[in-house]
């Protein structure tokens, strides 16, 4: 059924498009459109003639003993504790397969309704740095590793200058790469504050147990999530501590491929944590 400004060809029309191959996010969004022009019921491709149905038979409804008002039945209303529920299962994961798998598991993140993959990491989990991004964008999104994109490839040459990356087998040379989220944000938005709370036990484990030398946090969101504030152009090239191990907050590739010019300070950085890691 529809509202008074909706035919039902629009309808119709609206719901075979959403019939197409879509993105959950689309499909999501066509939807809650619908709803709001009045939409009540989705149409099927064939008429169906109600007339034909069988009526159902409504329920006989429960009198109160004379005498008494019958009192309304009780509503559940079941709150979920994600971020709660997160931690309980973040403590339960002893390596970092079973990290992956109870992180896998955890259906508290809508995102993960609209992504195609789960990301989970990429390089060498002995590395000695463990550079933590934002999120998986649609090239992540498509391939299941993070940093593979146009920001990713940037982030590969820019280590590659002071001869390290994720592809070298020693642990001194190579870097291990996770994100905040797991998921990829509707059309690469930033992860939002509940979103970064709920998945935080996952990244603080993720970091316990793969137990780096040195976190490098790239951009805004992690040192959101890790250090409780933003401001990166203040914070990167100041060392402080994550888990008790020490940490530098970088620029986001993504935000020295918008603004070359702050690949200098980039460069700055790297040869810090050159400076650090031989000192
Ligand atoms: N940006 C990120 O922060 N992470 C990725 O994996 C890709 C782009």
């Amino acid at each position: 059924q529809c509202c008074k400004h909706c035919t039902s060809a629009t309808i119709r029309r609206n719901v075979t498009f959403m019939d197409s191959s879509e993105t959950y996010w689309t499909d999501r969004a066509l939807l809650e459109w619908q709803v709001e022009l009045g939409a009540t019921d989705a149409i099927l491709d064939a008429p169906v003639n109600r007339y034909d149905l069988e009526t159902p038979t409504p329920a006989p409804k429960k009198t109160a003993p004379e005498g008494k008002t019958a009192a309304p039945a009780p509503v559940a209303v079941v709150e979920v504790d994600a971020v709660g529920a997160a931690r309980t299962a973040a403590a339960t994961a002893n390596d970092l397969e079973a990290l992956s798998a109870a992180m896998q598991a955890f259906e508290h993140c809508e995102l993960k309704r609209g992504a195609r993959s789960f990301v989970f990491c990429d390089g060498n989990s002995a590395a000695r740095v463990m550079i933590i991004g934002e999120a998986p964008g649609r090239e992540e999104d498509r391939a299941g590793r993070p940093f593979v994109g146009r920001a990713g490839q940037l982030l590969d040459r820019m280590f590659d200058a002071i001869a390290m990356g994720r592809k070298h087998e020693d642990a001194a040379q190579s870097l291990y790469i996770t994100n905040v989220l797991p998921w990829r944000p509707p059309s690469n938005r930033t992860p939002d504050a509940p979103e970064i709370a709920m998945m935080l036990p996952f990244l603080e484990r993720h970091i316990a147990l793969a137990e780096p030398d040195v976190v490098i946090l790239m951009g805004n969101t992690p040192c959101q999530a890790l250090l409780g504030r933003t401001g990166i152009t203040r914070m990167r090239g100041n060392w402080t501590e994550v888990l008790g191990k020490p940490c530098l907050p970088m620029f986001h590739p993504a935000y020295l491929l918008r603004n070359p010019i702050a690949k200098r300070e980039a460069w700055a950085d790297l040869l810090s944590l050159k400076a650090h890691l031989s000192g």
